[in-house]
Parts: structure tokens; C-alpha cells; sequence
């Protein structure tokens, strides 16, 4: 496999070469994949409309890329080693060309139940082959996949559907959660009950689950399957036509749909897994992200496919049924890059070295992280204890709306710094501003960091919304692209990520908005209002604490707070759920009626004075009154 990045100079010649020439950069970088018809131009973009279009005029289909072209040379090459949540059932080695073979024959399972070019499909399916296949199978045949992470409630379900005017949904039984196992299809009735554009339902059936069928809306996976063939010329499509959509959490309203398309997505995810992860063709990869967030979309899916790399893809949880599994798969499939989260190595972390030392891990070559800011605690044990101080750690910070990484340390050009990450990939020009939205130039700054230069990797919009995306992303700074965290430039020109500035919360390395949780919380009778803060969480990175405003004084407390915290699971989702809940007489908030979380965050942080500037507070009371009630409570968990 081709990796241009092996040295410093190797780094900086690339590095050069794309912010002077970008477009001779991606031009060539577009060269190696399956072109229908190659593009004209290579790069339209302004900021302020915004627009960003690539490979203008390109022809292709992105799954000639990811699977075609390997099968000549590697068909019999293992795609993905499959590893289910219990140990008792089998593993499945899935070759290249057996994932032709079956993404091409649910390609016409999709054609026969009316799936056409354009169409929207949504995907709420647990970790299992049929998730690939199906995304792929949308990608083949022109559709847009919309992956809903399976953890999602009802509520949330019902939203992204509607949203994303679906008219068809994929889904199983059942999912298995290490012990666990969660009715998918019993979820998908109840949401779609509110979506009755929806007229076919495909179920694969994983769990044996007694479920509904719903006569002339619901099939089954494997029926639709012996009823077609495995041949499926792939759907010529546009440079600009959209790949997907994948729904992402704002701090307000309702979450975003993040659009990519197809080409030049394809050519970023790529280059970045190429040289991020510097996997040889023989290497083993695995990366433990689930499927329904963007890194299991760009680094469990596109890139090691484009790259022809054998996957492992684990449908279970790192601590099922010890904590001993994922060291033990290591062994297992021999890997050699492994990439998880922040949260996931400090949950290990907690449960000792034992499940650790008991495995010889010997395989392991480059590890990497994703998802937060990694605490240097966490990054010195994994360095330690799982990279045997062995293992280069790459910190990749990126985005949902980004596609790929955007900013990371690179093996044989950086040093080993805990929780920096360290330096633009080629194509990126990174940007640090001041509260007024003044560049800082030098180094050994800090403030919010944007991108003021396109790459390929970058959101279209927002499915359905233009508007909210140019005022999200392309208005707080104009002629930037802003990213909504906060980042230092050290003396050495080193990026290091501090976090969310704005009102969107990193749970366990999963974006919450404060708004979604607060419209679950506020859909309770007796909840006049409310509000929701981050706070530091020794395993999560972040837990969430909701500030609550009653109708009347709570009789019985505990039982309000289970109440609200069941609202919350069924509204948005388990991983919503606050860890704490206050009862409070009202919120801080300004004159034009905002919530200054800031204060809220103080007082979490145990701040009992000084609340810094509070002149736009409309009641200068209501700080002491919330300090009160806090001190009363017996309501934390
Ligand atoms: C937000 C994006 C990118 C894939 C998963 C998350 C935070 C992400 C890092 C990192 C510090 C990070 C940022 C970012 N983030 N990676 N290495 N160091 N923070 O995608 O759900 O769109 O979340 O995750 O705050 O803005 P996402």
C-alpha cells in the first residue's frame, strides 16, 4: 500500500505542495480509484455561501473502489474477521469476494423493494456484516445510507427518519449487548408508528426474537435475498452526489444531518487512513468504533475497504463477558493497528492489569485514539500496558462534518506527546482565533479553532437545512470554517484539542446536545424547565448534570428523578441519561433569556463566589437559590 508520509520531509514536501498547489495535490491524489469518466476540474469552493465542490464532472461509484478493483488480485483476501458479542458463537472470515457477492445481491434486494437512485435508507442495525453490506449495497445502487446507531431510542429513531424523508428502514430482531439484548424491531415499530412515509421495513434476523411482522410493509433479510441474483453493475454516479447522510448532535434544535458525497470523500478517507495508520497490505486492523458514528463510516468501513485491508468488526462490548475480551481478540486475529476511544481505555483502565498481562499483545504496532481530549493518564497506561511502550499512538482529532482526520501525530515525523494532536494532515490549514475572531499567528496561543482553506473531507450541508449549516459551521468567523472547540498552539507549532466551547456535550466520547436532552427532560408534566452542563467524569470524560425547574415542590424526589431519567432513555437514548439531577427554583439566565451555562458549570466545579462577569443575569438571586438548593439536595447518584 501506498503511504507518502514516512519522514519529516516526507511531511513537509506534502504538506507544501498542498496549500500551495491544492488542486495539482488532490488531483493526484484522486488518480489511483475506479473513475467512470475522470473529472474536469478539481476544486469550486466559497465559504461564505457556503459551496465546496470536488472533482467537478468525475463519474463513479465509490464500492468499484472499495470492492471491484481488490478482486482480481485478492479476491480471496479476508475483508472482515466478524467477531460476535458472545465468544461461545463462531467468528466469520468474510472475503472480498464474498462482500462483492453479497453487497451486490442486497443491491437488487433494495432494487426489488423499490429503492431507487436518491433515495434515502435508513440503517438501525447492530454491529453484524449485514451493516456493511447494506450501506454498501445503498452506495452500489445510487441510494443515500443513513446509519442510525442502534443505542438510539425510539424518539430519536422517529426524528432522523422523518428528517431524512426515509421511505424505507433496515433493521434486526434483535441486537445483542453483551448481556443484554435489545428488541431493534419492537424500537423501530414504535417509531415508525409516527412515520408513515415509511412503506418497507427489511429485518435481519440475528437474535430469534419473537417479533411483529407488518404485512405489506415488513420482509425479511434473508427471504428478500434468495429471491435475486449477485450481479449488480454499480450505479454511475456524480463526483457531488451524496454518499450519505449521518445525523450529528447541535447545541440546538434538533440533531443535523451531516451530508458527504461521494468522490472526494472517497479520496480523503482514504489518503488520511492510508498515512494515519501506515497499515502494511498483511496487517490486521481494527478499529472498535461503532458503525453508526463517523469513525466506524470512515475507518471501519471506507478506508480499509478503498485500502483492500483485512477489518476485525466486533459486534459486542469491550467488557463482556470479562474485561479480558478485547485482549484476547488482539491475540486472536493477531492485530496490528488498533483504534479505540479515550473512554473505552479509561473504562479498561479501571478494571486492572489482569485481564491485561494474562495476553502477549506482541502483535500491536501502532495504536490510535479518537472521540476526546485524552487525559495524559489514560494515553501513559494504553502506551504502557496495551503498546508496551512499543506502539506509536496516534491522537487523530476530527469531526463528523470533517469526513476524515484532520489533525494528527504521524509516525517517523512526530514525538510522543500525551494528548496533542500534533499537526494538520496535508490539505489542512488550521486556525486559531481570539474571542473577536482575530487570527493568532504565532505560536503558544490558545482559542477556538477553525480551518480556513476547504479539504476534500468537508460537510456539504446540512441535509435539508443550508441555512442552519452556513450559521453553524461558516458564520461565527467569516471566510472560515469554524470547528466548536478550543485548541493551543505550543511553542513547537503543536495542536492540542481542550474541548467543546459551545453547548454541545462529549459523552463517553458521544456528541449530546444540551437541547435534546433538555427537550426530553421539559416533555415531563411536572418539569417547567430545565437545563443540562458537562462535567468532568473520571471514566466518561464528560457526565451530564441536569438543573431542574418544577411545577411545584417534588413529594418524592427519587421517584421524580427515576421518572426523568426513564424520559430521557426513551426520548433520546441510554447514553443521554444524566448522572445527576438537581431540583432548582430557576435557571441563571439573561435578559434576552438565554441559560449561561457558564454558571452552572462553576457551581458544578464546586465555584461558590466567583462567577466571573454577571451583569447580563436577569435575577441576581437565583445563583444563591440554586447554591441552596444544591447543598440540600440528597438527590446525587
Ligand atoms: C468532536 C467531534 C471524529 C470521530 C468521532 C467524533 C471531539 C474528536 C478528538 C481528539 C480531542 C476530539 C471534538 C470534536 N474530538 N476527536 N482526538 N481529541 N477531541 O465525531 O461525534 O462529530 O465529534 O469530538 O470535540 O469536535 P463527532
Amino acid at each position: 500500500m501506498k503511504i507518502e508520509i514516512n519522514s519529516l520531509k516526507d511531511y513537509q514536501h506534502e504538506y507544501e505542495k498542498s496549500i500551495f498547489s491544492p488542486e495539482e495535490f488532490w488531483e493526484e491524489k484522486a488518480n489511483d480509484f475506479v473513475w467512470k469518466k475522470k473529472f474536469e476540474k478539481v476544486l469550486e469552493w466559497n465559504f461564505d455561501v457556503p459551496v465546496n465542490r470536488w472533482y467537478i464532472g468525475g463519474k463513479l461509484n465509490i464500492t468499484e473502489s472499495c470492492l471491484d478493483r481488490h478482486l482480481e488480485k485478492s479476491s480471496d483476501k479476508i475483508a472482515f474477521i466478524w467477531e460476535p458479542n458472545s465468544p461461545s458463537e463462531k467468528s466469520i472470515h468474510i472475503s472480498y469476494r464474498e462482500l462483492f457477492s453479497k453487497v451486490c445481491r442486497f443491491a437488487n434486494v433494495l432494487k426489488n423493494n423499490n429503492v431507487k437512485r436518491g433515495d434515502r435508507v435508513c440503517i438501525y442495525l447492530p454491529m453484524i456484516p449485514e451493516l456493511v453490506v447494506a450501506m454498501l449495497a445503498c452506495a452500489r445502487i445510487g441510494a443515500i445510507h443513513s446509519v442510525i446507531y442502534a443505542g438510539f431510542s425510539s424518539g430519536s429513531l422517529a426524528n432522523r427518519v422523518l428528517d431524512a424523508k426515509a421511505k424505507i428502514v433496515i433493521t434486526s430482531d434483535g441486537a445483542y449487548r453483551g448481556e443484554k439484548i435489545i428488541p431493534l424491531k419492537a424500537i423501530t415499530d414504535e417509531a415508525l408508528a409516527n412515520c408513515p412515509e415509511v412503506a418497507r421495513v427489511i429485518v435481519v434476523k440475528r437474535t430469534g426474537e419473537d417479533v411483529a411482522i407488518i404485512s405489506g410493509r415488513d420482509v425479511w433479510w434473508h427471504d428478500e435475498e434468495t429471491k435475486t441474483t449477485d450481479n449488480f453493475p454499480a450505479e454511475v454516479m456524480d463526483a457531488e452526489d451524496v454518499l450519505f447522510i449521518l445525523y450529528t448532535s447541535g447545541s440546538t434544535g434538533k440533531p443535523k444531518g451531516i451530508v458527504h458525497s461521494c468522490a472526494s470523500y472517497m479520496v480523503y478517507v482514504d489518503y488520511t487512513f492510508r498515512n494515519v495508520f501506515h497499515c502494511e497490505q498483511n496487517y490486521v486492523y481494527w478499529c472498535t468504533a461503532d458503525i453508526g458514528w463517523v469513525t466506524g463510516h470512515s475507518y471501519l468501513v471506507y478506508g480499509p475497504l478503498l485500502s483492500g485491508i483485512t477489518s476485525v468488526m466486533f459486534e459486542g462490548i469491550p467488557t463482556y463477558p470479562n474485561a479480558e475480551r478485547w485482549w484476547g481478540l488482539v491475540d486472536k486475529h493477531k492485530v496490528n493497528v488498533f483504534y479505540t476511544s479515550p473512554t473505552a481505555i479509561r473504562t479498561l483502565e479501571m478494571l486492572g492489569l489482569d485481564p491485561i498481562t494474562k495476553h502477549d499483545l506482541g502483535s500491536l504496532k501502532l495504536l490510535g485514539t479518537v472521540g476526546e481530549p485524552i487525559n495524559e493518564s489514560a494515553w501513559q497506561w494504553y502506551h504502557k500496558n496495551i503498546g508496551k511502550r512499543k506502539c506509536f499512538i496516534v491522537d487523530t482529532w476530527w469531526q463528523t462534518e470533517t469526513g476524515g482526520i484532520v489533525l494528527s501525530p504521524l509516525l517517523n515525523v512526530s514525538e510522543a506527546k500525551p494528548g496533542f494532536a500534533m499537526h494538520p494532515l496535508p490539505g489542512i490549514q488550521p486556525v486559531i482565533v481570539n474571542e473577536k475572531g482575530e487570527e493568532l499567528k504565532e505560536n503558544d496561543v490558545e482559542g477556538n479553532l477553525c480551518i480556513k482553506f476547504p479539504w476534500p473531507g468537508i460537510l456539504r450541508t446540512v441535509y435539508g437545512d443550508h441555512e442552519r449549516c452556513k450559521k453553524t459551521y461558516f458564520s461565527d468567523y467569516p471566510d472560515l470554517y469554524f470547528t466548536g472547540d478550543g485548541c493551543k498552539r505550543d511553542n513547537d507549532g503543536h495542536y492540542r484539542i481542550t474541548g467543546r466551547v459551545d453547548d454541545v456535550i462529549k459523552v463517553s466520547g458521544h456528541l449530546m446536545g444540551t437541547a435534546e436532552i433538555e427537550n426530553a427532560i421539559n416533555g415531563h408534566l411536572i418539569v417547567v424547565e430545565s437545563a443540562v452542563v458537562g462535567f468532568p467524569h473520571a471514566i466518561k470524560g464528560n457526565a451530564i448534570c441536569a438543573f431542574v425547574v418544577t411545577y411545584e415542590h417534588p413529594e418524592h424526589p427519587e421517584n421524580l428523578k427515576k421518572e426523568i431519567l426513564e424520559q430521557v432513555k426513551n426520548t433520546v437514548g441510554p447514553i443521554a441519561k444524566p448522572e445527576k439531577i438537581y431540583f432548582v427554583k430557576g435557571l441563571p439566565k439573561t435578559r434576552s433569556g438565554k441559560i449561561m451555562r457558564r454558571i452552572l458549570r462553576k457551581i458544578l466545579e464546586g465555584e461558590r463566589q466567583n462567577f466571573g462577569d454577571t451583569s447580563t443575569l436577569i435575577d441576581q438571586e437565583i445563583i444563591g437559590d440554586i447554591l441552596s438548593s444544591i447543598s440540600d439536595a440528597t438527590l446525587v447518584n
